[in-house]
C-alpha cells in the first residue's frame, strides 16, 4: 500500500472499510478543472512571493497541464486510496515532476483548496443554469406569441374565476423565471470571494499574497476571515435555495400542463415527441416529461434540505461532515438543468385546443365580476353591486343559462339600474375588452408585456 500524503505520524494504514467509507474521489473528481485552476494560481503566487523558485513553478505548471490533458483524454488513473481529487492530482503531479510538486501545498490546506474549487465550480454552473432559464423564457414567449388573442378561463381555488388571455398566463411564468435569474446572479455576487490562503483555518505565517490568487481566479476579493472561509457553506445553501425556487416554479408549470392535458380539461395537446405510452393500455398518451419535472422538484428541494441539516450542528471550523456538501450540489445542478431543458422542449411541442377551450368558456360565469364593475360605473357601491350580480348568477344557475342570456327585464327585476348597455359587458370576449388596469389581462396591457419581453429576451 502507498504511504498516505499525511502518513508521517501513522504506523498503520486505514482499513479497507474506512478507506471506502471516507473517500470522495468517486464524486469530487468533477472538480478537477477548478482544482487545477486553483493550483496554477497558487503556484504562480508562491513563486511571485519567493516561496518557491520560478523553475519549481514552471515544473508544477507543466505537470498540471499534463494532468489536465490526461484527465480529459480519460487516461488519468483515479485512485480511491488517494481519497479525493486534491490528493489524486497532487500525488500524480509528484510522480510526474518530482520534488517541485512537494512544494505546491505550501501555505495551503485541503480545507481552503476544496472551497476554492467548489466556489469556482458553482460560479460556472450558475452561468449554465441562467442560460437554461433564459432558453425556457424564450420558449414560453414564442408559445405566447403563437397564441395571440386566445382567451382561457382563469382560475382561483381551481374554480372558474375570470377570463384571461392565455398570453397573460404564460407571461406570468416568464416573470417568475426572471426573478429566478436575479436570485442566481445575486447569489453569484455573494459567492465570488476567495477562500484560498485561509489554509486549515487560521491563515499562515508565510508571506503569501491572497489578493494575487483571488485576482488570478477572477474573485472579487479574498474572504476577510480565515475561519469563516473554511467553515461556511452559505454560498451553496443560497445556490440550492435559488434552485429550489426554480424547481417549485417548474413544478407548478408541470402540474398545470398535466392538468390541462387531461381528458377533463383537454386544453392542451402535447405532440407525440414529448409524450409516452403505456405498457398495458394501448390508448394511453401521457405527458410524462412534465410529470417528471414536477417529480424531480422533490430532489432539488431535498438536496437543499440535506445541506441545511448537514450544516446546522457543526462547530467551527472545518469538519469532515462537510465533504457531504458536494453530492447534493451536483445533484441539484444536474437535476435543475434537466428540468429546465425538458420544460423548454415541452413548450415547443404543445398546441392549445382552441375548440375545447372555446367550449369551456361559457361555463362558470367568468363575466360576473365585469358585471359588478358595470354597476360601479353606474354609481352603485361595490358591495351592493356584488350582491346584485350574485342574485343574477343565482337566477342563471336556476335557469341553467349564462348572464348574457338574461333579458333586460329579468335583470331589472333584480335592480332597475341595469340598462341596454349592460350587454357590452357580458360574455368573455366583452369582459376581456374591459380590463384596462396596469398589469391586467386587457389586450393592450398584454401586448405591451409581449413587446417588453420580446425586446428584453431579444427574440424576433
Ligand atoms: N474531501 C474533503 C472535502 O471534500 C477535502 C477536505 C478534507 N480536509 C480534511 N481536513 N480532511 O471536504
Amino acid at each position: 500500500k502507498e504511504v498516505k500524503l499525511w502518513g508521517g505520524r501513522f504506523e498503520e494504514s486505514v482499513t479497507d472499510a474506512v478507506e471506502k467509507f471516507t473517500e470522495s474521489i468517486s464524486f469530487d473528481k468533477a472538480l478537477y478543472k477548478h482544482d487545477i485552476m486553483g493550483s496554477r494560481a497558487h503556484a504562480s503566487m508562491l513563486a511571485h512571493q519567493g516561496l518557491i523558485s520560478e523553475s519549481d513553478r514552471d515544473s508544477i505548471l507543466r505537470g498540471l497541464d499534463k494532468i489536465e490533458r490526461q484527465i480529459e483524454a480519460g487516461e488519468f488513473v483515479w485512485r480511491t486510496d488517494r481519497e479525493d481529487v486534491h490528493m489524486n492530482i497532487e500525488a500524480t503531479l509528484t510522480e510526474l515532476v518530482g520534488e517541485p510538486a512537494k512544494k505546491l501545498h505550501t501555505a495551503r490546506s485541503r480545507n481552503d483548496q476544496v472551497l476554492t474549487d467548489f466556489r469556482l465550480w458553482c460560479r460556472d454552473n450558475i452561468d449554465i443554469i441562467v442560460a437554461c432559464v433564459k432558453r425556457l423564457q424564450v420558449a414560453m414567449l414564442r408559445l405566447a406569441v403563437k397564441n395571440e388573442g386566445l382567451i382561457v378561463p382563469g382560475y382561483t381555488h381551481l374554480q372558474r374565476a375570470q377570463p384571461v388571455l392565455l398570453q397573460h398566463l404564460l407571461l406570468a411564468y416568464i416573470e417568475q423565471l426572471e426573478r429566478d435569474v436575479g436570485r442566481l446572479l445575486d447569489c453569484k455576487v455573494r459567492m465570488n470571494f476567495c477562500p484560498l490562503g485561509a489554509c486549515a483555518l487560521a491563515g499562515t505565517g508565510l508571506p503569501i499574497d491572497r489578493f494575487m490568487t483571488s485576482d488570478a481566479l477572477g474573485f472579487a476579493a479574498p474572504l476577510r476571515n480565515s475561519i469563516d472561509a473554511v467553515s461556511d457553506r452559505d454560498f451553496v445553501l443560497e445556490f440550492l435555495s435559488a434552485n429550489s425556487i426554480i424547481a417549485t416554479h417548474l413544478s407548478r408549470l408541470g402540474e398545470e400542463w398535466v392538468l390541462w392535458a387531461s381528458e377533463e380539461f383537454g386544453f392542451l395537446i402535447p405532440s407525440d415527441s414529448v409524450s409516452t405510452g403505456s405498457s398495458i393500455m394501448p390508448q394511453k398518451k401521457n405527458p410524462d416529461p412534465m410529470e417528471l419535472v414536477r417529480g424531480k422538484s422533490a430532489r432539488v428541494i431535498g438536496d437543499l434540505v440535506s445541506l441545511l441539516v448537514l450544516c446546522k450542528g457543526l462547530p467551527h471550523a472545518y469538519n469532515r461532515d462537510l465533504q457531504e456538501d458536494k453530492e447534493p450540489v451536483f445533484d441539484s445542478v444536474k437535476t435543475i438543468i434537466g428540468m429546465l431543458e425538458v420544460s423548454a422542449e415541452f413548450a415547443q411541442n404543445i398546441t392549445f385546443n382552441q375548440e375545447r377551450i372555446q367550449k369551456a368558456l361559457p361555463a362558470g360565469h367568468l363575466d360576473a365580476t365585469t358585471l359588478a364593475d358595470y354597476l360601479v360605473i353606474k354609481g352603485v357601491p361595490f358591495r351592493t353591486s356584488h350582491d346584485i350580480v350574485g342574485r343574477a348568477v343565482a337566477m342563471c344557475v336556476s335557469r341553467n343559462c349564462q348572464l348574457q342570456d338574461l333579458s333586460l327585464s329579468e335583470l331589472r327585476s333584480i335592480n332597475p339600474v341595469f340598462d341596454e348597455d349592460v350587454y357590452e359587458f357580458l360574455g368573455v370576449e366583452n369582459a376581456i375588452k374591459k380590463f384596462r388596469s396596469y398589469g391586467s389581462t386587457g389586450s393592450q396591457c398584454v401586448a405591451s408585456q409581449i413587446d417588453y419581453w420580446t425586446a428584453r429576451l431579444e427574440i424576433d
